[in-house]
């Protein structure tokens, strides 16, 4: 079999599971032979070595694995951070965080930020590469911890992230100028994407409601007097969130993402 013949068999298989088969077909080959993607245009009338195991990606992506976990790697704010299951795969809109976050830290001299809910590190690593913050990142789920710290190695800011497993912020002791996080805030009842659901539940919802999870930390923050907090949000929550800060005194800007939804707030404790 061609490799031009098993991208036309692996795109037919794949029809129905998502929106773009062809270009799923593709990333798949390329990630099992290893080449880019002129490689592939070059080279289609070539026999496809290994062809069962590439067989073996489109059946996996078949069962709604995301590509994300099968090639193990996630592009986020032009970089490509490892990724495997039992981790959130990270989400472009989380990109407006960290510009949101980096707005503040410009204003700070050496801040010292605590990221709740770390996952697979990128907003504490991206939030280290641009500033000379002094981080620490929290998260509950080890195997989350683990990946981030080889993701901090991966770009060389592993010395300035601490990683602590712990729930919030429970094990950390100190002073902090800025609180940043993306927690878990969907509904516990919503009923998930069949590709979302092979991602870890615990990073996924966030109570209930949904933005029990972002309370907890707008009430942490002002319990540590913390300045800052920029966190990411459901579409929905704008108002009982705007709430909470108010009655906790912050001032808070919510944010939008690139298809106009509420997406987050920055706050700032009141004097
Ligand atoms: C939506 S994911 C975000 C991961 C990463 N920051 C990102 O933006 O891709 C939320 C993360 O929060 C963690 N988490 C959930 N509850 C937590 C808690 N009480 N304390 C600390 N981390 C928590 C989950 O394990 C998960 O890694």
């Amino acid at each position: 079999m061609t490799i031009d013949e098993a991208l036309q068999e692996a795109t037919f298989t794949l029809v129905g599971v998502c929106e773009n088969p062809a270009r799923v077909a593709k990333i798949l080959l390329m990630h099992h032979l290893n080449v880019n993607i002129e490689w592939v245009f070059l080279n289609l009338k070539k026999e496809l070595e290994k062809k069962s195991e590439y067989f073996d990606l489109i059946s996996r992506f078949k069962s709604y694995e995301p590509l994300e976990y099968i090639t193990g790697v996630s592009s986020f704010y032009g970089l490509e951070f490892n990724t495997r299951k039992g981790v959130l795969i990270p989400r472009p809109e989380t990109e407006i965080l960290v510009d949101k976050s980096l707005e503040i830290l410009k204003k700070f001299k050496k801040s010292k930020v605590c990221e709740i809910g770390a996952g697979s590190g990128i907003i504490s690593i991206c939030l280290a590469l641009k500033t000379d913050a002094i981080i620490t990142a929290t998260d509950i789920n080890e195997k989350a911890l683990q990946l981030a710290y080889e993701n901090a190695v991966k770009f060389g800011v592993a010395d300035r992230i601490e990683f602590v497993c712990c729930s919030y912020m429970d094990s950390v002791l100190g002073e902090f100028d800025m609180i940043v996080s993306n927690p878990p805030y969907i509904k516990n009842s919503y009923n998930l994407d069949k590709f979302v659901l092979n991602e870890p539940k615990e990073a996924l919802f966030g109570g209930d409601i949904g933005d029990e999870i972002l309370k907890n930390i707008i009430l942490i923050a002002k319990k540590r007097k913390i300045k800052f907090i920029a966190c990411e949000m459901g579409y929905d929550q704008k108002a009982s969130l705007s709430d909470t800060l108010n009655l906790s005194g912050y001032e808070a800007k919510f944010y939008q993402d690139l298809a106009g939804f509420d997406r987050g707030f920055v706050a700032r404790l009141k004097l």
